[in-house]
């Protein structure tokens, strides 16, 4: 038995069962009286949801593409943006009674979170049809056979299981302690200058325009599920200081559960982008296309935009509320005095790591 357990689990095909399998438990994870995914073992270690055989899959599907002489594409931390207002200047803010955005911060965070079950009603392409090389065996593969799915339970919950959109919920009611919630976060993110409905150009119009707008939306989770590690970090040390968290303990463990959670994301999207960028596309007028130029052209204008635009976007949000919130503290002009003292100006780098070969006139 022990010798079984140490051997990697080389099986390259799953069912939607298997990935979507949690195991058992010891205790259940109840956030803000709502029962949420994975659970606690005997020694009150969380383990996340759905990743009995899911991780042990996505290992074994990167082992199978290195072994094969390809790369694992990689986004360096370096282009992740600062969260806004920093943790200093939310903590200054609470501290001086003006809650506001950080519960707004939290919140839109929570409502991203149950955005991301989008993912499930990705349209999937023929993928036959399209990938050259054959790709039985693969994250690519098992997309829309448990993969997307079990990221889309996870983010927004299943059933009466509460996921991250909860999770999220709790950690901000319980440090803030069901603080009154801002009636326009909705409203503000779907209209917001990073909205919906913007009609994107397609970058490459010789490939099949759902497969295309898969590996976009592929792309784009992959980066927000990467630069989330920032959102973690910010959440963790807001809600874990005592001078303004009422339950600084349970509120920042519930944001690490959530963390712990997403390595399974980031994992499966790279590994199924890098699958692709190692194979070549047949184009809809019957050419070849290198998945590398696709997958590496499409990071290349998603982080540029995202990096260029993104902090900008929120920083300004944030900031048109500002002189009105700041008339709630005692001293208002003391406090904006501190809080611009506390800007961290950020440059996104120059280069993303994923440049076009040709020069970019764009
Ligand atoms: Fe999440
Ligand atoms: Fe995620």
């Amino acid at each position: 038995m022990s010798t079984e357990v140490k051997l990697a689990d080389d099986r390259l095909d799953y069912s939607l069962e298997d990935l979507l399998a949690s195991g058992d438990f010891a205790e259940p994870l109840i956030a803000g009286g709502v029962r949420c995914h994975g659970g606690f073992d005997a020694d009150g270690v969380y383990g996340s949801p759905r990743v009995l055989h899911r991780k042990p899959a996505i290992q074994a599907w990167q082992r199978a593409l290195q072994a094969q002489g390809h790369e694992l594409l990689e986004i360096s931390s370096d282009l992740m943006p600062p969260q806004y207002p920093s943790v200093d200047q939310a903590v200054l803010l609470c501290r001086n009674g003006v809650r506001e955005p950080v519960v707004r911060a939290l919140t839109i965070i929570s409502v991203v979170e149950g955005f991301g079950a989008i993912i499930r009603d990705v349209k999937m392409p023929d993928l036959e049809s399209i990938v050259v090389e054959p790709f039985h065996g693969t994250a690519l593969a098992h997309l829309a056979g448990g993969l997307f799915e079990a990221h889309a339970r996870d983010e927004a919950g299943w059933g009466d299981e509460g996921g991250h959109k909860q999770m999220w919920e709790a950690a901000r009611d319980l440090a803030f302690e069901s603080p009154e919630i801002p009636d326009d976060v909705l409203m503000r993110i779907m209209g917001g200058p990073g909205g919906r409905g913007r009609p994107r150009k397609r970058g490459f119009p010789q490939i099949d325009e759902t497969f295309e707008r898969m590996v976009g939306l592929m792309s784009n989770v992959l980066i927000v599920e990467l630069f989330a590690e920032e959102v973690f970090r910010w959440g963790k040390a807001v809600l874990a200081n005592p001078e303004i968290s009422a339950e600084p303990e349970q509120a920042s463990a519930m944001v690490g559960y959530i963390e712990s959670d997403e390595n399974p994301h980031v994992e499966y999207l790279r590994t199924a982008l890098s699958e692709v960028a190692a194979r070549n596309l047949r184009t809809s007028d019957g050419a070849i296309l290198s998945g590398r130029e696709v997958v590496h052209g499409t990071l290349h204008s998603m982080l540029r935009q995202i990096t260029r635009q993104r902090p900008e976007e929120q920083r300004a949000q944030v900031r048109e509320n500002m002189a009105k919130l700041f008339t709630q503290a005692e001293n208002p002009s003391a406090l904006r005095e501190e809080f611009e003292s506390l800007e961290q100006p950020w440059s996104p780098p120059p280069h993303t790591g994923f440049e076009p070969q040709l020069p970019d006139s764009g």
